[in-house]
């Protein structure tokens, strides 16, 4: 086995000392169905009609733009999601655009809201296909909506690029769906040996979503990883997305006297489940996948998430000059912190703004092609470049939730 990496982040006070404080005004666009800037923000609804020249996209020689598209959570329950993605992609384009663009030429933005409803994706991934006729797409977050749009893409022949979908089954949709962060089998793993090996737990119960991809998928690979560690599994209890409720759920999993709870769903359920579990009397740390990073976790579950810890895929702490200016670029412009997603999103924007530069041809074919040949791009969220799988290889962090902030812990480099 290729050896592993694992190292304490020490964080220096000189970098805290630099997030603190720091405030302007939010600018945040896209999330209300305004405009701004080189950017079109629509809402979903209504058909898309497939023309004939679906699919069609223009080639380097023809106009003085280039277009391509998102489609995200900006409205309902993991709209943070949406919006982050949408803030990380706008930098990355003002940027790119201030440095003269990609040949000569400006990459504007379409980007629609999908409401978190995966029947609605494949409405506007059809739209940003056959009516915009975008070169590429951005999109999505949520692993279960990424499935449905990329079979759209695929279908189409354009290629996209889901910048957080960790989920193994997106990009095996075809070969015109990319990926810039780890997979739920690294992310497992890495969540299973944390409990295992740094908690010492012995004995972890499972609360999963079973209308997400995402966290069923995860669920299976920590339980594959702490068993094999000699872990046992007390219950695996399953909700679905929104449930009100986790009294009964959560009344079993307390019977089985778990060292820890793994709940890998998203930020709200994973907010309600915490504040319910305190008020039944469990103590024992929740631990979480990424789909817990959100600033709403802690504005949603205040103290009953102290102490838990999740993976992810940064961490603003993380000394590298990438990230710091990053965070601070960012901040300027939003006047928030930076989560994971909006750093991911940036990341796939500049990577495909490179790819598009180096492509001597903008049809879906060679883009996909020219994107699989990307070496050692060096993102805030680290080297990316694609194996046979349009997979990335990534590092994860553990953060712990402190005072309403996640704070590094671990981080682990890639198998
Ligand atoms: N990995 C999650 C999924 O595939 C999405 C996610 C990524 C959420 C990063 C938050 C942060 O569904």
């Amino acid at each position: 086995m290729v050896s592993q990496t694992k190292r304490v982040l020490r964080l220096s006070l000189a970098i805290a000392a630099a997030f603190s404080g720091l405030a302007c005004d939010k600018d945040m666009r896209g999330s209300g169905g305004g405009s701004g800037g080189d950017t079109k923000v629509a809402g979903g609804g209504g058909k898309a009609d497939p023309g004939p020249n679906a699919g069609v996209t223009p080639s380097p020689g023809g106009g003085d733009t280039i277009l391509i598209g998102e489609y995200g959570s900006m409205t309902g329950s993991e709209a943070t999601f949406g919006q982050s993605t949408h803030n990380g992609i706008e930098l990355a384009l003002a940027e790119q655009n201030a440095a003269g663009g990609v040949k000569g030429k400006k990459v504007k933005l379409v980007s629609y809201d999908d409401r978190g409803n995966a029947q609605e994706v494949g409405t506007v991934v059809t739209r940003l296909i056959t009516q915009d006729k975008v070169v590429a797409i951005i999109g999505e977050v949520a692993s279960s909506r990424s499935l449905a749009g990329g079979r759209v893409a695929q279908q189409y022949g354009v290629p996209m690029i889901t910048p957080s979908s960790t989920n193994p089954e997106v990009t095996k949709v075809g070969d015109m769906i990319f990926r810039v962060c780890f997979l739920d089998s690294f992310q497992g793993y890495v969540v299973a040996k944390f409990a295992a090996e740094t908690l010492k737990a012995k004995k972890v119960a499972i609360l999963y979503d079973q209308a997400q991809a995402y966290s069923k998928g995860l669920k299976d690979f920590f339980k594959a990883e702490f068993t094999r560690l000699g872990g046992k599994i007390t219950t695996e209890q399953a909700y679905t997305g929104g449930d009100p409720d986790f009294n009964a759920v959560l009344t079993t999993i307390k019977g089985t006297k778990p060292d820890a709870i793994f709940t890998p769903g998203y930020y709200n359920d994973a907010g309600n489940i915490a504040l319910q579990a305190r008020k039944l009397g469990i103590t024992v740390p929740l631990l979480g996948g990424d789909g817990w990073e959100s600033p709403k976790l802690a504005e949603i579950a205040g103290k009953a998430i102290e102490g838990s810890y999740y993976s992810n895929h940064y961490s603003t702490e993380d000394p590298r000059s990438e990230v710091q200016e990053f965070v601070k670029k960012y901040k300027d412009r939003y006047g928030e912190m930076p989560d994971s997603l909006a750093a991911l999103a940036y990341d796939a924007t500049k990577l495909l703004c490179d790819a598009l530069g180096r492509a001597p041809a903008w049809d879906g074919k060679t883009l996909a092609r020219t994107l699989a040949e990307t070496q050692g791009f060096s993102g805030v969220t680290g080297k990316i470049q694609f194996d046979a799988n349009r997979d990335a290889k990534k590092p994860a962090f553990m953060l712990q939730m402190k005072e309403g902030k996640p704070v590094a812990v671990t981080s682990t480099d890639p198998l």
